[in-house]
């Protein structure tokens, strides 16, 4: 693929009927938690993108079995435990694989050491190490950055109060709560994404969920994983982009089949409903515990802006960069709040997303927790950019789509790096006539 694109204005409508690829948070953790069952377990529909192979990869390392069957279909095999990794363990640009595989690591009977991509190296490791660290981990690192070298150690149980909502702090403090004595208790804010809950229940770990005081606890004991097959539905972040590209793009009309509708990601969807995008969810069905379903998006030409903040955020905090696409398209002003962790992300998004969208005669205030964006809903972004992506894939795909309602046509640099989630992304607009 061109390392530089060049997207041009769409004239037509969108229109078809597309499935996406699947869950990138649920294939982290099919290979991460099924690696805990100590036995087989058959992965369909696994994603293929650069971050879940990431993951793949570090398990191989250490000692899981791997079999293909076909290009999204594998079965892995645990029967021998994690074994000690012969090198050092290469997360990429991926911060779910990091942060959540060092819970699992730092309760293992030897030691290990993670390292990531440019991107991955700046981000903050505080957040894990610290409530790892309380529970008797032993975790060098390059001032709370990777590279991490993790000493196996013995875990005990704590109740840790996380400021953030972030699913993967739970995530790896429950992983490393698999090896440690004792109920360990993670309590958020506001409820993140939970498929490591929902995935562990599956496996029948001992794992249970509470909402007292306005706040969120997930609490789990070292239990014995009962391997059992998995399907992985389609990644609604992903859908993302079409479901705003649908939205925008005039008499388009898209069915996304396949998406995976666990509550804790479905933000989107209601902010595109307040927004009054024409949406609908069709045969809504339930698979290894996860909501799963088909969205049917078409030409909104009524959207308003609205605020985005508290509760929400977590529910759609991967899909702020398109949700700002969708602003721009709406009539009136969208303030997001609530959102300073998008700082932390593959770029700092606030800056990084105002500084690019801006350059195409965008009107977007970046502020210390979000944005405002101010629209008019019929002023069409300049297009005749050039724009950067910070190695970030959803910036990649965002400017994509605001590039389909410009102007002019606008340079996209780096385009490969859509790799990171979403490797069929342009094959799939393509299939929807662009
Ligand atoms: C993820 C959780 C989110 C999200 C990330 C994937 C996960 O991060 O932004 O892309 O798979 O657990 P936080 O929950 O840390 O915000």
């Amino acid at each position: 693929m061109n390392n530089d694109i060049t997207v041009n204005p769409m004239t037509m409508p969108l229109h078809g009927e597309i499935t996406i690829p699947s869950d990138k948070s649920i294939s982290h953790r099919s290979i991460i938690i099924g690696a805990l069952t100590n036995g087989k377990v058959k992965i369909s529909n696994f994603s293929i993108c650069a971050d879940c192979l990431s993951t793949l990869n570090i398990y191989k390392n250490l000692g899981l079995e791997v079999e293909f069957l076909d290009e999204k279909t594998l079965i892995i095999n645990s029967k021998n435990g994690l074994t000690p990794p012969d090198k050092m363990l290469d997360c990429g640009n991926s911060g779910t694989s990091m942060r959540l595989i060092t819970g699992v690591l730092s309760g293992q009977k030897f030691n290990s050491e993670l390292f990531g991509d440019e991107s991955l190296s700046k981000r903050p490791m505080k957040r894990i190490i610290e409530p790892l660290t309380l529970m008797g981990a032993r975790i060098e690192s390059n001032d709370y950055k990777a590279p991490l070298k993790i000493k196996g150690s013995k875990l005990t149980a704590i109740k840790y109060e996380s400021k953030i909502a972030s699913a993967q702090v739970k995530s790896s403090i429950l992983l490393a709560g698999l090896f440690a004595s004792g109920e360990t208790t993670v309590v958020e804010p506001y409820l993140s994404r939970n498929h490591s809950e929902l995935m562990l229940k599956y496996f029948d770990s001992d794992i249970k969920e509470e909402k007292f005081d306005n706040k969120y606890l997930t609490s789990i004991r070292s239990s014995f994983l009962l391997p059992k097959d998995l399907y992985i539905p389609g990644d609604i972040s992903s859908a993302a982009f079409f479901m705003v590209a649908a939205a925008i793009v005039k008499g388009s009309d898209v069915v996304i089949k396949n998406v995976g509708l666990n509550e804790t990601r479905t933000g989107i969807i209601d902010v595109m409903k307040q927004m009054n995008a024409d949406i609908e969810i069709l045969d809504l069905r339930i698979l290894n515990n996860e909501p799963v379903g088909d969205i049917r998006v078409k030409y909104s030409p009524d959207l308003k802006g609205i605020e985005i903040k508290g509760e929400i955020i977590p529910r759609l905090i991967d899909e702020i960069p398109i949700i700002t696409v969708l602003a721009l398209n709406a009539e009136g002003k969208t303030v997001i709040k609530d959102a300073s962790d998008l700082k932390n992300k593959e770029s700092d998004r606030i800056n990084s997303l105002a500084f690019e969208l801006n350059k195409m005669n965008a009107d977007i205030i970046p502020t210390q927790d979000g944005f405002i964006i101010n629209s008019n809903g019929k002023k069409q972004l300049s297009g005749g950019a050039e724009l950067n992506c910070y190695h970030d894939h959803r910036l990649i795909m965002s400017f994509y789509v605001a590039s389909l309602v410009s102007k002019k046509q606008n340079k996209i640099n780096d385009f490969k790096w859509v790799n990171t989630s979403f490797p069929e992304f342009l094959g799939l607009f393509n299939r929807l006539g662009v």
